[in-house]
C-alpha cells in the first residue's frame, strides 16, 4: 500500500504546508539497484582510533572518494569544513575511547561534519564490546557508545541513519562485508542498532555475487517479505528453494520460474512437515530463512486457544522442528546462516498480540540458544526484527495504528520489503558468521521497544 503522506509531503505544495505546519517530513529513501558496484555513491570521511587506518585500506573498494577528518594517521585527503563535498558516509572509530573524559572526542568529530550531509547518508561508529574489556573505565565509555548512537540516530534528518558496531578483535577481519552493508542503501530502513562482530574465518570472493554457489531455503515466499528475500538471495548468486503452502502454488511456481528456484508446496505445520522437507533437499542447504509466520490478534481477554496454537506453531514450533530435522539429517552444511524473522512486537510487546510477540520473542531465543551450537561447525542463526513494513499484513491494519506504526520512528516511513530482504541477504553471506545470536532491527528507528 502506498504511503500518501510521504508522497504529499515531498510534493512543492506539501513541501510548503508540511513545513510551515511543523509536521514531520520524511524523505524518500534511497535504495540499493542491481547492477550497482560500489556501496557508498559520493564522499566518505574517516575518524578516530586504529581501526580507522584498517578502513582506509579498503575504502577504495568502498567509495571513489574517501577523506580524512583530523586524524594525521590516515594518508587519504583531509576534509574540511566548508570546503569539502557533501558527505555521504562518515566512519568513526571510537574503539580507542577508555574513559568517559574521552568521549568528547565524539561531539569533536561528528558537529562539523553533521551540516554537510548529503541526503541518506550513512553512519557508523566503531567500538569495542563492552563486555570483553578489563579496564572499568574503558567500560563505560565503550558502553556509553550505545546511548550517544542512538541519539544520533533520532537526531538526523532527511533519511540518514547511524549504526554502532561493537568489533571484537577477533571480528576485525569482518569490517568490509559489515561496511558494505551498513554504510550503503541495503540499510535504508536500519538505524540505532548495535551488533556485535566476533570470529569468522569464511571470507565472500566476489562482492558482485557474494552468495554465488550457495543454496537457500525461504519459507513463505510466494509474497510480501518472504518473495523479496527469495528475489534478494537469488540476485546475489543463490539458488533458492521457495516455500509455501499449497494453496499458495500458482504464485510459488510463478516466483521460483522467474528466479530459475525451485518451488516447494508445503505446510510447515504439516505432520510429516520435517520428513517431506529432509527429502526434497538432497543437496543439502547453506542458508535457511524462516520466513512464514501469521497473525491472529486479539486482546489476551478474547484470545481463543485456535488462535494462540495456530500462530505458536507456524511461528515458533514449525522453525525449531525443522531446523532440529535439517541438522540432524547433515542437511545443513558447515558455514550455514540460518535467519529467523522475529518483529519489534517480540520485542516491545504489543496490544493485541500476545500470541503473535510471545511466539517472535521466542524466536529470539531460538537464535541465542542455538548460536554456540552452530558456530562449532562455522554456523550462525540470527533473528531480524522487521518494525512497520509495508505489505499485505500492515495493509490490513485499521488506518489509525497504520499511520502509526508509520510515523512513530526516526526515518518517519514504513520500510519495505526490500530493507528486510537486504538485512537477510548480508546475514546470509560467508562472513557474515562473525554476526552470530543476535538480533538486528530493520526498524526505521521505531520508538516502540527503542
Ligand atoms: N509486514 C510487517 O510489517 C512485519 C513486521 C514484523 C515481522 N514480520 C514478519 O515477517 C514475515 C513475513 O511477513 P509478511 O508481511 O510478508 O507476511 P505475509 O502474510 O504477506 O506472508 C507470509 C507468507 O507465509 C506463508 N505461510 C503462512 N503459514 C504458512 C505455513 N503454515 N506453511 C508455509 N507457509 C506459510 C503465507 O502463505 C505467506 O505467503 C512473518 O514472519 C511476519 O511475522 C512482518
Amino acid at each position: 500500500m502506498s504511503d500518501r503522506y510521504l508522497g504529499f509531503a515531498n510534493s512543492n505544495l506539501g513541501r510548503r504546508l508540511v513545513d510551515a505546519l511543523g509536521l514531520p517530513r520524511p524523505v524518500p529513501l534511497e535504495r540499493w539497484q542491481a547492477g550497482r558496484l560500489r556501496p557508498v555513491e559520493g564522499a566518505l570521511v574517516l575518524g578516530g582510533g586504529p581501526l580507522a587506518k584498517q578502513v582506509e585500506a579498503f575504502a577504495a573498494r568502498l567509495t571513489g572518494e574517501c577523506y580524512r577528518f583530523d586524524d594525521d594517521t590516515l594518508a587519504s585527503p583531509a576534509w574540511v569544513a566548508g570546503l569539502g563535498p557533501k558527505l555521504k558516509a562518515l566512519v568513526f572509530d571510537a574503539s580507542h575511547l577508555s574513559d568517559s573524559d574521552q568521549l568528547k572526542q565524539l561531539r569533536e568529530f561528528f558537529q562539523p561534519l553533521l551540516r554537510s550531509l548529503a541526503p541518506c547518508a550513512h553512519i557508523v561508529i566503531l567500538g569495542r564490546p563492552p563486555e570483553s574489556l578489563d579496564d572499568p573505565q574503558a567500560l563505560v565509555a565503550q558502553r556509553a557508545l550505545e546511548g550517544f548512537s542512538r541519539s544520533l540516530g533520532k537526531e538526523l534528518r532527511n533519511g540518514a541513519t547511524a549504526n554502532l558496531l561493537y568489533v571484537g578483535s577477533d571480528g576485525e577481519d569482518q569490517l568490509e562485508g559489515a561496511l558494505r552493508f551498513f554504510l550503503s542503501p541495503k540499510s535504508a530502513f536500519v538505524c540505532g542498532q548495535v551488533l556485535r562482530l566476533g570470529h569468522c574465518t569464511a571470507h565472500v570472493e566476489d562482492w558482485t555475487r557474494p552468495l554465488a554457489g550457495r543454496r537457500a531455503l525461504v519459507t513463505g515466499a510466494a509474497r510480501g517479505i518472504g518473495a523479496a528475500i527469495a528475489e534478494t538471495l537469488a540476485r546475489d548468486g543463490a539458488q533458492v528453494t521457495l516455500l509455501d503452502v499449497p494453496q499458495a502454488q500458482k504464485d510459488l511456481d510463478a516466483l521460483a520460474e522467474r528466479l530459475g528456484g525451485r518451488a516447494l508446496a508445503l505446510d510447515i505445520c504439516a505432520a510429516d512437515a520435517a520428513t517431506q522437507l529432509v527429502e526434497s533437499l538432497p543437496e543439502g542447504l547453506d542458508i535457511v530463512v524462516h520466513n512464514a509466520g501469521i497473525t491472529r490478534d486479539k486482546t489476551l481477554a478474547n484470545l481463543t486457544p485456535e488462535y494462540w496454537d495456530a500462530v505458536l506453531a507456524v511461528n515458533l514450533k514449525a522453525p525449531q522442528v525443522l531446523t532440529q530435522a535439517l541438522f540432524e539429517a547433515g542437511k545443513l552444511h558447515d558455514g550455514a546462516r540460518i535467519t529467523l524473522l522475529a518483529s519489534v512486537s517480540g520485542i516491545a510487546g504489543n496490544r493485541g498480540q500476545a500470541n503473535y510477540a510471545a511466539s517472535k520473542a521466542g524466536l529470539i531465543g531460538f537464535a541465542q540458544a542455538w548460536a554456540p551450537k552452530l558456530a562449532e561447525h562455522g554456523a550462525s542463526i540470527n533473528a531480524i526484527a522487521p518494525g512497520f513494513i509495508e505489505t499485505h499484513m500492515t495493509a490490513a491494519m485499521p488506518i489509525g495504528l497504520r499511520e502509526a506504526g508509520r510515523r512513530l520512528s526516526s526515518l518517519g516511513q514504513g520500510g519495505l520489503p526490500q530493507d528486510v530482504a537486504e538485512a537477510i541477504a548480508w546475514l546470509s553471506q560467508p562472513g557474515s558468521g562473525t554476526v552470530n545470536g543476535q538480533v538486528l532491527r530493520v526498524c526505521g528507528q521505531a520508538l516502540m521497544g527503542a
